[in-house]
């Protein structure tokens, strides 16, 4: 092959994986499947619908501090600022409980282990539109 030929074919090929690399990712692809939803499903359900609310709509007032100081349970179905957090905090949090001073989320650790907390995660993520869920991917979600 001529050299030429060879040098162009090469900057074609580096110019490609550039540009591939450059393209935002499609916020339609999850990081999660579709089993994990199903898993997480029930166990969202069971843990945690009953103060973040069955659809993850989270508690009245959620943006307001309590008379203690200690916030209502936040939606996680991506209203709030479920978002801000990445994977591995939101399984933090889902592990250790809550964060802010007083907060009531106990921890789950001791009842659901990693597997079902990223299970659970992709249950309430898969209520997030593709705006908010590639605003969590811009914001280093992942
Ligand atoms: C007893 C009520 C209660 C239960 C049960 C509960 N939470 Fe919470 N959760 C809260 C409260 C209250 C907060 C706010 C905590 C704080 O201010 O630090 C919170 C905060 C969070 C946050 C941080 C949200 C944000 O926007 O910063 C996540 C994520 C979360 N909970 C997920 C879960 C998941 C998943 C479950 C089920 C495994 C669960 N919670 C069960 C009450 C609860």
């Amino acid at each position: 092959m001529n050299i030429k030929l060879t040098a162009a074919a090469l900057i074609l090929v580096v110019a490609i994986g550039i540009w591939g690399c450059a393209q935002p990712r499609d916020p339609s692809e999850r990081w999660y499947t579709a089993e994990q939803v199903t898993a997480g499903k029930p166990l969202f359900a069971s843990y945690c619908a009953g103060c973040h609310g069955d659809r993850g709509q989270g508690g009245k007032n959620w943006e307001r501090p309590q008379a203690d100081g200690s916030y209502p349970p936040q939606p996680l179905n991506g209203s709030g600022h479920s978002w801000h957090h990445s994977l591995v905090s939101l399984e933090k949090t889902i592990a250790r409980g809550g964060t802010h001073p007083g907060a009531t989320m106990p921890g789950f650790a001791d009842v659901v282990d990693k597997q079902q907390r990223l299970a659970i995660i992709a249950a309430f993520q898969d209520l997030w539109g593709d705006k908010i869920y590639a605003g969590w991917l811009r914001r280093g979600g992942l």
